[in-house]
């Protein structure tokens, strides 16, 4: 059974609360996301197993610990969940990374697949699969879909804002990975956007609106 984790960590939600801003612009937008994404991991990836080996510093023998287990992989959502990867990759630099392209469409609010080119052996890798916002959740549900017809056991999703809306049904149809959410927000609008929210997360990374 996967967890769900609200991370209330204050430095995550002030920075949160800049991104909401509609007079933030695309530079301190895309800084601040990427910030988060990386606080976010720090404490998404804090089980992450380790062993004892042998070291020699320059005052003595010891026996320290270092990360083991699974290689990790990135596979942010398109393309808002490019604004994540740099965050997440500072924490773990040798991570591979793959691409799920997935957009809206504006009238049925059903994610469509555009493109998908994931790294070799992900059965043997845990994913973390980060994108800003869970809103219906549909574009999570499917991009998770994908992950796990590669044989993938271990999935982290991460968002920066979720809906509930959003959160219940990834948890209903996935409840084996973990979900770590910045933000749980009020609702959906008629459009599905999250409310409060912040907006188009990719167009306010890209600066396309
Ligand atoms: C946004 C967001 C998620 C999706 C969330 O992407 O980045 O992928 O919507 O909505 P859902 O939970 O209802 O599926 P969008 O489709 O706008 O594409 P973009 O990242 O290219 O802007
Ligand atoms: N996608 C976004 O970028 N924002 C929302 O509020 C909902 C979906």
């Amino acid at each position: 059974m996967g967890k769900t984790v609200i991370l209330d960590h204050p430095l995550i939600q002030h920075k949160i609360s800049l991104m909401r801003d509609e007079n933030t612009g695309t530079r301190d937008f895309r800084i601040l996301v990427e910030e988060v994404a990386m606080l976010m991991g720090y404490e998404a990836l804090r089980d992450l197993p380790t062993e004892l080996v042998d070291v020699k510093t320059p005052v003595a023998e010891a026996k320290v610990p270092m990360l083991t287990g699974k290689k990790l992989a990135v596979v942010p959502i398109l393309r808002a969940g490019l604004g994540m990867v740099d965050g997440i990759l500072r924490l773990v630099p040798s991570a591979k990374v793959g691409h799920i392209g997935l957009y809206r469409d504006e009238v049925t609010h059903e994610p469509h697949e555009y493109y998908c080119k994931l790294p070799r052996e992900l059965s043997e890798r845990l994913v973390i699969l980060p994108d800003p916002m869970l809103a219906t959740g549909g574009s999570a549900c499917q991009a998770v879909d994908f992950i796990k017809a590669q044989g993938c056991t271990h999935i982290k999703f991460m968002c920066v804002i979720a809906a509930p809306e959003g959160l219940k049904a990834l948890q209903t149809k996935h409840p084996d990975i973990d979900i770590y959410v910045g933000c749980l927000d009020d609702r959906l609008n008629e459009d599905a956007y999250i409310v409060p929210g912040l907006g188009d997360a990719g167009d306010r990374i890209f600066g396309t609106k």
